[in-house]
């Protein structure tokens, strides 16, 4: 679950009610910052909180730490990075596993999944998204198999180019 800082006492208070806490990993930006202008603070991270629902089920040994090149806003104003997206689902899935994300956006999870061959359920309230998401899905599904380590951008964004995680690479 990404939460901003600002929101965590909020969004932490609600998941304990449904989830178990677990860990706050940490997605730093490697080139971006963000200004806090009311504490006139330089930020270059972004929470990630990770809960279970229930018992603890090992997957595997991850890592708490992230690192994003550049931020990809090209489908969507709140999108998370291909990569990052791909990174957590290979942490906490297995192949063939069943991944949902409620709250889809420009569906980074849903093209995570499909590159990583994972299931995934996705949706958004607001429409526009889910037409925005089919309309990237298909386009991954379609283009991405010449390069399966290439996102594609979204259609008049092809100028901006992706650059790899460190700890992609
Ligand atoms: C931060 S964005 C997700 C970005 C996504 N991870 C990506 O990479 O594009 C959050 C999304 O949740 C959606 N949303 C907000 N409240 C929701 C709700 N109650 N049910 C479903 N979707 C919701 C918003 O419309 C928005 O597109």
């Amino acid at each position: 679950m990404y939460s901003g800082q600002y929101y965590l006492p909020i969004v932490m208070q609600a998941l304990r009610k449904h989830l178990t806490y677990r860990w706050t990993m940490a997605s730093v930006w490697n080139s971006d910052a963000t200004l806090i202008h009311p504490l006139d603070l330089t930020s270059k991270w972004k929470p990630i909180l990770i809960y279970s629902k229930g018992d603890w089920r090992k997957r595997g040994r991850w890592l708490d730490l992230l690192h994003c090149d550049s931020k990809e806003k090209d489908w969507h104003s709140w999108q998370q990075p291909l990569r990052e997206t791909e990174s957590l689902i290979r942490f906490f899935s297995r192949p063939g596993d069943l991944v949902v994300d409620p709250c889809g956006g420009s569906f980074t999870t849903a093209v995570a999944c499909n590159n990583l061959g994972r299931k995934c359920i996705a949706c958004d309230i607001d429409e526009e998204c889910v037409t925005m998401g089919h309309e990237r899905l298909a386009l991954e599904q379609t283009l991405c198999r010449a390069n399966p380590t290439t996102p594609i951008l979204r259609p008049g964004k092809e100028s901006e180019r992706h650059r790899e995680t460190p700890h992609e690479r």
